[in-house]
């Protein structure tokens, strides 16, 4: 694997790049001081990121002639939260890092969402690396520069638009990435391919095993594709007053069923992978998608594992979610819906009885390999 690639996001003056590096943090220092950042910067990161790779982050950097504060945080999604905020800024004002120190947030979406809410924030901004560790944030949450921390009374309720100068991103860092974690990330890049790729999802269909084995050239390809899909819809709708909002294909029914599991049952990932079921279902009930694409989409799926039985939620309070969902516009549920494999609509208002009938299904949902009675 030696291909590098190099994204770019056009935002204007705040434009980017998401620079893919198969050969790791060789060229991060020379990139950074090109972009004006240094001599001092600030790495979060969690504690199993810390462990795994903070020693080879932290060498490349000091080679590099720059000098690294450090603040490692638990890993999870509760420390998505103010307080952690309010801890990683003593932190680094007991390091002594002020306006010049540039954030890098080194880790998954959650390390990514805060360590960005922290550089949005702390003296009024400073600049933002992007790292990131998980597939998840690789293909997704580390590009488009949405920002946050939750609240006792929802999930990404305190946050902000923050881009950052540069995305880092390194495909082999995934390689010691739980099972668990790598099939969350394959739920956004299946998303891609419905939403916008057509290539990339018969990339997955042909290739979906070898990615499941974190083969490296494949990782290169998918993680490509994502990024340059995400970064021209984020070029064209930063702010999500439109086309962005194709991102929330299989979110809707998702968020709910993250929620209905109290965030436990379910991982972000594996929530939109069923979501992604359930309103394909509900397209091809609206007679929006021809059989065989329907057909496809749910046979990728099924062959990513989602080991998780639903047994313990009820459609009722999943279909209570969703309308509470920040989502919904004045108590409509707007639906992302696939009309052919690399293409969706978004659909206003949708019969109840369709939605509820592609609920209960998906409830059924139980562990592959396991009967669903
Ligand atoms: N900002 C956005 O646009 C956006 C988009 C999607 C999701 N998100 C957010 O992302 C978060 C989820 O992110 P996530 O799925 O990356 O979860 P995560 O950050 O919790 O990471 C998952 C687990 O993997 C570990 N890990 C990370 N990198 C590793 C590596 N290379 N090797 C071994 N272990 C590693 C972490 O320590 C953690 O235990 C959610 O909070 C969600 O709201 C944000
Ligand atoms: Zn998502």
């Amino acid at each position: 694997m030696n291909d590098w690639k190099e994204i770019r996001v056009p935002l204007g003056d705040r434009s980017y790049t998401v620079h893919i590096a198969p050969d790791g943090f060789v060229r991060l220092a020379a990139t950074l001081r090109e972009r004006g950042i240094g001599p001092r910067v600030a790495i979060v990161t969690d504690t199993h990121v810390a462990k795994l790779h903070l020693p080879s982050l932290k060498k490349a950097l000091r080679a590099g002639g720059f000098e690294a504060a450090t603040v490692v945080i638990p890993p999870g999604e509760r420390e998505k939260n103010l307080r952690r905020v309010s801890d990683v800024v003593t932190s680094l004002l007991r390091q002594k890092c002020d306006r010049q120190t540039a954030v890098i947030a080194f880790g998954g979406g959650v390390v990514g969402d805060l360590a960005g809410f922290v550089a949005a924030t702390f003296q009024r901004g400073v600049p933002l690396v992007q790292i990131p560790t998980t597939l998840l944030a690789q293909v997704d949450s580390a590009i488009g520069g949405k920002v946050a921390v939750n609240h006792p009374m929802g999930k990404n309720m305190i946050g902000a638009f923050y881009q950052p100068v540069c995305v880092w991103t390194v495909p082999g860092i995934l390689h010691t990435l739980p099972d668990r974690e790598l099939v969350c990330g394959l739920g956004e890049v299946v998303k891609y391919g419905i939403i916008r790729d057509p290539g990339l999802f018969a990339f997955l269909e042909s290739s979906l095993d070898s990615v499941l084995a974190c083969e490296d050239d494949d990782l290169l390809r998918i993680i490509g594709a994502c990024c340059s899909a995400k970064g021209k819809i984020v070029g064209r709708d930063e702010r999500e007053s439109g086309l962005r909002a194709i991102l929330n294909f299989g979110h809707t029914v998702g968020h709910a069923l993250e929620a209905g599991g109290h965030f436990r049952l379910l991982k972000h990932g594996e929530a939109v992978l069923l979501g992604m079921l359930a309103e394909t279902e509900i397209a091809a009930a609206l007679g929006m998608i021809p059989p065989e694409q329907v057909e496809r989409i749910v046979n990728v799926i099924n062959r990513v594992p989602v080991n998780v039985s639903l047994r313990s939620l009820d459609a009722r309070t999943v279909l209570r979610l969703m309308h509470h969902d920040k989502k919904a516009v004045r108590g409509t549920i707007r639906f992302v819906l696939p009309v052919s494999v690399g293409r969706v609509r978004m659909v206003a208002s949708v019969d109840p009885k369709i939605v509820r009938h592609a609920v209960e299904r998906i409830l059924q949902h139980r562990p592959p390999g396991t009967s669903a009675a």
